[in-house]
């Protein structure tokens, strides 16, 4: 949600920033801007729509610029996604310019107070106060553009990343954080800022986190952190381990075809180094005592979109293996039903990037609550696990595309050690069970490769439901948050009417939706282990297509009991009931993204969405 980049040092600054948008573009892609100082003025330049609407105005007009730049790709909340309401913005004369990302809860009442002072606004944005309220500080302050960025952040509530230049000075760059991501990078006589690492991995892999309520000063060859008071603060500095060409198409038309097919080397990285010579799981970046784990009576997963579908698999497996009661819910509701927590609560957050806003808050609330808080993340050092008593990093190296899709195999990963690691550390399992099931997770790679060779077929059905109105998705057990994860991905790619139902669901209601030629994709459970479920779906298959339904069925390899009552067949290797969903989305995945394309739409960046959202 929004990005943000900033830079000082000798390269072009326009070029080091707009370079920096794009990496940033799938964060937010509903207008674009940037400031750059020219001969000590302030140049702006600012275009709805995606950046290379940006790109096009700025090639029009050639400009100079004079080593210091920021840069600013929008999701917008406050005012639509316009040419005025595009950031950077700047105050009345001119000489301070920022971006920002998040949102300033109080800004109806600043704008009010610097309009009475006489303060012209252009813009319906939050933002605006802001580039107002830094010009008047930064007189109030000599001329001290961190001083006054210090001085404007005590007076904001809400979240927010500013990034700030101002012309008085070429040399510096100022950013505050709270509540919203920010990362330095360090150069050789060059910094860099930015929401993502993603936007300057391109020069340097050395980052330094900034704290909660931190202000930074970045010069050429120095970077500052204060908190919001002038007192220095401390810092993370950390190396990234994966370089500029992970975040590269890679000869693929789009981020999410590359990522789809990234999956079994995404899983098998996961995997990596979590089993001990001895046989045994250690999760070193467990930040929680075996006896606090032992303690443990009740589990809640939090989370939002496909991350919450990945939590709502993870229970079935965590309450098999550890008999710990486990709820789920979705991070936007949690907080605010009152819930049930206290210091035997583990609450697991779940997050591809560590910074939905939702899930943050549920986390902060879990913990004044004295729950024990696990993360379960791919961005190192973003904020969710920096805020957990522990965390459990998924390495599926840089996701790109906004539809989450190895991020999610990941994140199943990730919940099935979670499981296990608890089973182990309770004694609820003998070790050669434990290594039974991370056998079959280490097989897991090979089975989602023998996937990806066999969904020729399901691109060109795909392609053939492109003009369909709807489509609906059952499954039971596992396979019910399959169906929804499905659902969500067509919706969120395609703009389709999508829903997923838990197939004996169906017939209290849902089941009225059914007419003839309707598309329904069943995700049919495992034969082995699970023999009842498979049974009762192979009968609402039969209910479904006795009242028309066009059935496309998704079952293990050489399942022919379903064969009759399917329309279209898909198969999928057979795997262990719990593990089936990393085989039984992958398919769903290809599914929606080949309809979307079918459609002529862009799957890297849906319209409406971004990635990682950092609002409420
Ligand atoms: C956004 C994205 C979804 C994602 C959700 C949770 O809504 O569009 O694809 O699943 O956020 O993101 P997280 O980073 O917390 O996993």
């Amino acid at each position: 949600m929004c990005g943000i980049v900033g830079y000082v040092g000798p390269q072009p600054a326009l070029e080091v920033v707009v370079d920096g948008l794009k990496r940033l573009e799938y964060r937010g892609y509903d207008s674009a801007g940037v400031a750059v100082l020219a001969d000590g003025r302030m140049d702006t330049e600012k275009r709805a729509g995606k950046l290379a609407n940006l790109k096009a105005a700025l090639a029009e007009t050639p400009r100079s610029a004079d080593g210091i730049g920021i840069g600013h790709t929008r999701w917008a909340t406050h005012g639509a996604p316009t040419d005025v309401n595009a950031h950077p913005h700047v105050d009345n004369d001119n000489r301070v310019a920022v971006i920002h990302n998040g949102i300033i809860e109080n800004f109806a009442s600043l704008r009010l107070e610097l309009e009475e002072r006489g303060c012209k606004f252009t813009s319906e944005t939050d933002t605006e106060v802001a580039a107002h309220l830094l010009g008047e500080e930064l007189k109030r302050q000599g001329e001290d553009l961190a001083a006054a960025m210090r001085a404007v952040c005590r007076r904001l509530e809400g979240a927010f990343t500013l990034v700030a230049m101002y012309a008085g000075d070429p040399d510096l760059v100022v950013a505050a954080r709270r509540n919203s991501p920010l990362v330095v990078g360090r150069g050789d006589g060059e910094n860099f800022l930015a929401s993502d690492v993603a936007a300057f991995i391109a020069h340097t892999r050395d980052a330094v986190e900034l704290g909660q309520d931190q202000v930074v000063e970045l010069r050429r060859d120095s970077v500052a952190v204060t908190d919001y008071d002038g007192n220095p603060a401390p810092v993370r500095e950390y190396h990234v381990d994966w370089d500029a060409s992970a975040a590269e198409k890679g000869g693929y038309d789009y981020f999410m075809l590359k990522e789809i097919v990234e999956q079994p080397q995404a899983v098998a990285d996961t995997l990596l180094g979590r089993v001990g010579v001895d046989g045994t799981l250690t999760l070193d970046e467990m930040r929680l005592a075996p006896s606090e784990l032992r303690d443990i009576e009740k589990i809640v997963i939090i989370a939002c979109g496909t991350s919450y579908h990945a939590g709502l698999i993870a229970k079935y497996a965590i309450e098999h293996w550890c008999r710990i009661p486990c709820e789920v819910e979705v991070a936007s509701e949690f907080r605010y039903r009152d819930p049930i927590l206290n210091r035997q609560t583990m609450v697991i957050a779940i997050s591809q990037s560590g910074e939905s806003m939702d899930t943050l808050m549920a986390v902060r609330y879990a913990r004044e609550q004295r729950a024990r808080v696990l993360a379960i993340c791919n961005v190192n050092g973003s904020t969710i696990p920096r805020e957990s008593d522990g965390v459990l990093y998924t390495h599926a190296g840089p996701e790109v595309g906004v539809a989450a899709t190895k991020t999610f195999l990941t994140q199943l990963v990730a919940c099935y050690l979670v499981g296990l690691y608890l089973a182990q550390m309770r004694n609820l399992k003998f070790g050669d069970e434990i290594n039974a099931v991370i056998e079959q997770l280490a097989n897991m790679p090979q089975q989602v490769e023998k996937v990806l060779g066999t969904v020729a077929p399901v691109r060109e059905l795909a392609r053939s439901l492109a003009d369909s109105e709807t489509v609906l998705f059952l499954g039971r057990h596992v396979g019910y948050p399959v169906a929804l994860e499905g659902a969500l991905k067509l919706k969120e790619l395609a703009y389709m009417h999508a829903e997923a139902f838990a197939a004996g669901e169906l017939k209290h209601g849902p089941i009225a939706l059914i007419e003839d030629g309707l598309p329904v994709v069943v995700v049919v459970p495992s034969r082995e282990g699970r023999g009842v479920l498979h049974d009762k779906i192979v009968s609402n298959i039969q209910e479904i297509r006795a009242r028309g339904a066009r059935t496309i069925v998704i079952a293990e390899e050489g399942d022919e009991t379903v064969r009759p009552f399917a329309d279209e067949l898909i198969g999928i290797p057979a795997v262990p009931t719990l593990l089936q969903p990393v085989v039984a989305t992958v398919p769903l995945q290809v599914f929606a993204c080949e309809l979307a394309l079918a459609k002529g739409n862009d799957v890297d960046q849906p319209r409406n969405l971004a990635k990682s959202v950092t609002v409420e």
